[in-house]
């Protein structure tokens, strides 16, 4: 895993990620053994690289690649099948974003277009397309225990980055 690069994500990402509501994610699970806090952490860290690669707004993918499933409920219990689910939780997440913290609106359209094409509207931008691509890549990775090693490397990587900047702004 590349330091500098995380250190670079890590940077346009640290107010959310010490912030309690991002938080309160991990206390809900997402696909598989994954929690919704390390799938969106794994959302946006992809999607920050590729945004980056690619030339596009890395800051606004890792943003809106980490608020993208900020809906802050337990799926499973909600909707026995998950489809209802499906279409509404991109605008439950919007909410509970916009409530807690200043988006512009390519993190906005992230946020709302990632369940693209289940939801009609298509991604204004780039960045948009990008997240609604990788949370399906993520995903699959999550429920078939792809790459698992990365993924823990990775999700334990930024807790350090959290554990440490934690004490410093205390
Ligand atoms: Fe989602
Ligand atoms: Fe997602």
């Amino acid at each position: 895993m590349n330091e500098q690069l995380l250190g670079e994500y890590y940077a346009c990402v640290d107010d959310l990620l010490l912030s309690a509501p991002v938080l309160q994610m991990k206390n809900f699970v997402q696909h598989g053994q994954t929690s919704c806090y390390d799938h969106c952490v794994y959302v946006s860290y992809c999607s920050f690289l590729i945004a980056k690669k690619l030339g596009c707004n890395a800051r606004s993918a890792a943003r809106g690649g980490l608020l993208h499933d900020l809906f802050l409920y337990d799926w499973h219990q909600k909707n026995e099948n998950g489809l209802r689910h499906g279409f509404t939780h991109p605008s439950a997440a919007l909410r509970n974003a916009e409530f807690h913290f200043q988006l512009t609106d390519r993190e906005r359209d992230i946020i709302k277009k990632h369940m693209w094409p289940l939801t009609l509207m298509p991604p204004r931008y780039k960045e948009s397309y990008i997240v609604m691509l990788m949370d399906k890549y993520c995903a699959i990775n999550e429920t078939i225990k792809w790459n698992r090693k990365r993924l823990r490397t990775l999700f334990a990587r930024v807790e350090r980055l959290c554990k440490s900047r934690a004490v410093v702004t205390r």
